[in-house]
């Protein structure tokens, strides 16, 4: 029975040992201390000693359990710690390597200004109201006081779809719509794209984006006109901008002018990108010829108002000082980049 005790404790010591994982440890555990283990069974055998060499034995194998046990223990900790140790490493992370570059989009500039254009408005109280670009020759002319043969629409080169139905050549027929269906007070703002058939050069294009103001009201005057255009200006552009009107024709105003801001580039003075006048042409505006507003069913016996116009390239070409309109077509991005 000493025999057999000594060699459970070499082998199990030798097992121990040379385990290389927690798995192997519980495999000895049950091998050797287990309910059908090894010393166990040598425990249970012990009937067989003669009673006065009982205790003595059962002291010696107890004391091999407890030994078994602590280098277990022992060895459970220092495998536990490596695998802790493989795992850390396997896990590591390399903070040095370089990260994917991530590539982010920019704002096209027409979206840029359009956004701007449309805080100024809103933050004026005016609504966006936004309508079909494909449009009835109704809407496009007809209610606008431009009526079939009217030479005004020889400067409008119309994309037609059929008799009655064009691509519109300007934003204005969104007034007409929100005339015919609304009673005043009206004040909308109305952006969109627009048509005409135009060979595309530095500054045009077959297609190009407006916004249109409109206001109807009681009372309503051209110095109302002229003080919302002068605050969308400096708005725009910055304090020291202001607006210069001159007399013009457009058949749905009365009277109409053509608008031009201070140049931005020099403040007023005079330079390359305003040919030494100070002034920058940018838009159309006037009253809203009361002829437009009998036949939209506004009374102009009761009501005026006015109404605007703005080409959204030519703005966006002043304020980056864009050479040519052909770079806000292009999308190339070595243009569009820059805007980010
Ligand atoms: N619709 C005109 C155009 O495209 C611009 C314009 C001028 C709009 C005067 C207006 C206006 O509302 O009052 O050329």
């Amino acid at each position: 029975m000493q025999e057999k005790l000594q060699s459970i404790r070499e082998r199990a010591l030798e097992r121990l040992n040379q385990a290389a994982d927690t798995g192997v440890l519980e495999q000895i555990r049950v091998a050797v201390l287990g309910k059908k283990g090894e010393l166990t069974a040598l425990l249970r055998s012990m009937g067989q000693l003669a009673p006065e060499e009982r205790p003595a034995m059962g002291q010696k194998v107890n004391e091999l359990r407890a030994l078994i046990e602590e280098k277990l223990a022992e060895r459970e900790r220092a495998l536990k710690e490596r695998e802790k140790e493989a795992r850390l490493q396997k896990e590591a992370i390399d903070v040095t390597l370089p990260v994917q570059p991530r590539t982010s989009g920019a704002m096209h500039p027409c979206s840029i200004v359009l956004d701007q254009l449309l805080t100024i408005f809103t933050g004026m109280g005016f609504e966006v109201v936004e309508g079909p670009e494909v449009e009835y020759d109704h809407y496009n002319f007809e209610l606008l006081n431009l009526p079939k043969n009217h030479p005004a629409r020889d400067a409008q080169d119309t994309f037609y779809i059929d008799d009655n139905i064009v691509l519109r050549t300007h934003t204005s027929p969104v007034q007409a719509r929100i005339m015919t269906t609304r009673k005043p007070p009206i004040r909308i703002v109305c952006p969109g794209r627009t048509y005409r058939v135009d060979e595309a050069d530095a500054t045009h294009s077959p297609v190009f984006q407006q916004i249109e103001g409109l206001v109807i009201d009681e009372g309503i005057s051209m110095s109302d006109l002229k003080g919302t255009l002068d605050a969308f200006a400096s708005r725009l552009y910055g304090e020291g901008i202001t607006t210069r009107f001159r007399p013009s024709y457009f058949p749905f105003t009365e009277p109409s002018a053509e608008v031009d801001l201070t140049c931005a580039n020099c403040k007023g003075a005079g330079c390359r990108v305003c040919k030494g006048t100070g002034w920058i042409e940018v838009l159309g505006a006037g009253m809203v010829n009361p002829k437009v507003l009998e036949m939209c069913g506004i009374d102009p016996g009761k009501y005026t108002g006015f109404a605007f116009g703005i080409g959204i390239e030519r703005i966006t070409m002043l304020k980056y000082g864009v050479p040519n309109m052909k770079y806000l077509w292009e999308n190339d991005v070595r243009f569009l980049k820059q805007f980010r």
